[in-house]
């Protein structure tokens, strides 16, 4: 059922690429959200097999009045499945469901159908409309927005991609019910990631609501949603193909997907990657300079309140450093960092190896 009372905004302004975000409980089955899309025949949703019986049913009644015919393609689940096979099950399905140019895709998931889903949808026919249905914590607070698209490369992670924008973001809080509470905890890393680039007093309002969040409050979860899309709407609204500014949104990433794609995908959830990342991230800080020792126990205790790993598995400095040098900051081979300069306040910069090297045997188990 729509709550239209709770139902809320969030503006991504991109010039004739600006784009919705609606947030509320039940929007999965109302029509009027879809009123602002293009005229288009047919239109595929996108899933997985965990999501399928879960709400594909209720998006595509929903959209049936809209569409002539509207397909139903299930992905299989995993982090492990984000890449070019994959990707091609929805070129299949569009070619042979006889997809047009203006037929509309839907993406009906976490972060991985969605990055997955925007790829497909820049790529087809050179560029489709397509929507994003996030139905994660991670993906509702991070992903959905903003336009970044992308598949893993065995030896990077999102290494392939494109700059796409979604045409909208529907984030139905109501699916939240049924994500798994590691998963909530993986998206909430995400959340807290906004505190210390961006925003402090959303650092503390995090530190005071956690336990309502990690119960699934809708009035915290609304709360933390909607933050965080405001403060990724106004960093994206600057900076849509990260020539600075967006670079801030990594905040533990050049950690974390070493974490990732060292174990292996889907090892770790990236959300767990990312907390132990911002751990780690935050101790690099505090040795240049930016932050002291206070707000790293401060940032550490947050994150394992969160119910995210804070100790960095065991693949060793020198993998870690390798690992590190494919990521898509790196220039001319030196790995680049996005640290905190003082609380709310990110910026991207080298870092000596041996300082790193400091930090992950400080954050690493042996
Ligand atoms: P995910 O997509 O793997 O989803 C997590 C798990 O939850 C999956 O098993 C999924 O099937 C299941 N699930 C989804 N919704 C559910 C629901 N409502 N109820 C029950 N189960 C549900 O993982 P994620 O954390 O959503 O996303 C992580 C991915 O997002 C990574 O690949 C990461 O690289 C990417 N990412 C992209 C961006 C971006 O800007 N494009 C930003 C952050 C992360
Ligand atoms: N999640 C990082 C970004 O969107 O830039």
């Amino acid at each position: 059922m729509l709550l239209t009372a709770s139902l809320q905004r969030v503006d991504i302004a991109l010039g004739d690429r600006s784009y919705p975000i609606q947030i509320g409980n039940g929007l999965l089955d109302s029509p009027e959200a879809w009123a602002a899309l293009p005229p288009a025949a047919t239109a595929l949703i996108v899933t997985n097999t965990t999501v399928a019986p879960l709400y594909a049913a209720r998006l595509r009644a929903a959209l049936q009045g809209r569409f002539r015919a509207v397909h139903v393609l299930e992905l299989p689940d995993g982090e492990v499945y984000k890449d070019w096979p994959t990707l091609n099950l929805i070129f299949d399905a569009l070619l042979g469901h006889g997809c047009d140019r203006r037929t509309v895709l839907f993406a009906l998931g976490g972060g991985v159908v969605g990055d997955m889903t925007g790829f497909a949808a820049a790529s087809y026919m050179r560029g489709v409309p397509f929507v994003q249905v996030p139905t994660t914590l991670l993906a509702q607070v991070d992903s959905s927005v903003g336009g970044k698209t992308a598949i893993n490369h065995p030896l990077g992670k999102n290494m392939i991609g494109a700059f796409y924008q979604p045409r909208l973001v529907l984030c139905d809080l109501a699916t939240l019910a049924t994500l798994p509470q590691r998963e909530l905890s993986a998206g909430l890393a995400e959340v807290i990631k906004y505190g210390p680039i961006y925003d402090m007093a959303f650092f503390d309002w995090i530190e005071a609501h956690l336990d309502a969040l990690l119960a699934r409050e809708p009035a915290a979860l609304a709360h933390a949603v909607k933050r965080s899309c405001e403060i990724k709407a106004e960093v994206v609204g600057q900076d849509e193909r990260e020539g600075g500014l967006r670079a801030i949104l990594n905040f533990g990433h050049t950690f974390g997907h070493a974490i990732e794609s060292g174990l292996g995908y889907g090892e770790w959830l990236h959300g767990e990657a990312v907390g132990c990342g911002m751990v780690m991230a935050a101790h690099l800080s505090e040795r240049l300079g930016g932050v002291d020792a206070a707000f790293v126990r401060r940032l550490t205790a947050l994150i394992e309140r969160a119910g995210l790993p804070v100790r960095g598995p065991a693949l060793g400095a020198e993998r870690y450093l390798e690992l590190m040098r494919i990521d898509k900051k790196s220039e001319a081979g030196e790995i680049r960092f996005v640290v905190i300069e003082s609380p709310g306040v990110a910026a991207v910069r080298g870092a000596p190896d041996a300082l790193a090297c400091e930090v992950l045997a400080q954050c690493c188990d042996p």
